[in-house]
């Protein structure tokens, strides 16, 4: 491990922390595009969208269902924990997840801005009413106490904007960051793979954990091609023996 990170780390007024899909491989939740893909076992283009949900409301639903079994049945892992430990060591530390699957905060960080929404929430397609009940396709899929509308995942689906303020405020922390760390995403997806650029255009010094290259590993500043619970691991365990 970079002994430079570290230092960097410890010295470090302001940290922020981009993750994708790549952090939740260890705890056994399918990247998008790699080759187990949940996207290739289900067609998601095909249903995570707003015209597949108007179509068939309860096929989609299914397939969420599906999804938020999946994810409650597996657990953070030791790279999720490690970011809460550089949480805690940092002063602005603020993380920006393109993943739905809730595992950062179940990990303990405390900030956490989800660009992509949180699978485990519903709420209404018409009004954006949280839901707070069960959903129970028995007994149909669920409409809005308020407006009537149907009920739906709390998700960005293909071609839904992000919400406005959880995109404002990853621009802000991609702009103040005095690092920057890309952790397991494949860039491709906009606008969360121009928040690196942004963060190296205001001199941040920026490391990317992927053992695969992507668009963004030209512009860091360190590259660890290794999976992210051995990166941040290791960089945890440094961490705590500098603190000791
Ligand atoms: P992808 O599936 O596109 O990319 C996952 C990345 O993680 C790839 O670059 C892998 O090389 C890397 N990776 C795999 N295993 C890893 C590991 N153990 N440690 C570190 N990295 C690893 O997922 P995302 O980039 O997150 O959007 O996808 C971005 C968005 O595309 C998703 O949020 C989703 C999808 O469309 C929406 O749902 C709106």
């Amino acid at each position: 491990m970079d002994k430079g990170l570290i230092e960097l780390v410890m010295n470090a007024n302001s940290l922020g922390v981009l993750t994708g899909a790549g952090i939740s491989a260890a705890s056994g939740i399918p990247t998008f595009r790699g080759k187990d893909g949940l996207w290739k076992k289900h067609r998601p283009e095909e249903l995570a969208n707003y015209q597949a949900f108007q179509k068939d409301p309860r096929l989609v639903w299914e397939w969420y269902l599906w999804r938020r079994e999946l994810i409650k049945n597996v657990n953070p892992n030791a790279a999720h924990y490690a970011l809460v430990t550089i949480e805690k060591v940092v002063e602005n530390y603020n993380l920006i997840t393109q993943n739905v699957d809730n595992l950062h905060t179940l990990a303990g960080n405390q900030k956490v801005t989800e660009l992509h929404g949180n699978i485990m929430r519903s709420k209404c397609s018409v009004c954006s009413k949280p839901f707070l009940g069960k959903i129970n396709l028995n007994a149909g899929v669920p409409k809005c106490e308020q407006c009537n509308g149907l009920i739906r995942p709390d998700v960005v689906w293909f071609g839904e904007i992000l919400p406005q303020n959880a995109i404002q405020k990853a621009y802000e922390i991609a702009m103040r960051s005095e690092i920057f760390m890309v952790v397991g995403t494949s860039g491709v997806v906009e606008p969360a793979a121009s928040l690196p650029f942004i963060a190296a255009n205001n001199n941040a010094y920026v490391v990317e954990i992927n053992p695969q290259k992507t668009p963004i590993t030209d512009i860091t500043d360190l590259y660890i091609s290794d999976p992210a619970d051995k990166a941040l691991q290791e960089i945890e365990k440094k961490i705590i023996e500098r603190l000791n």
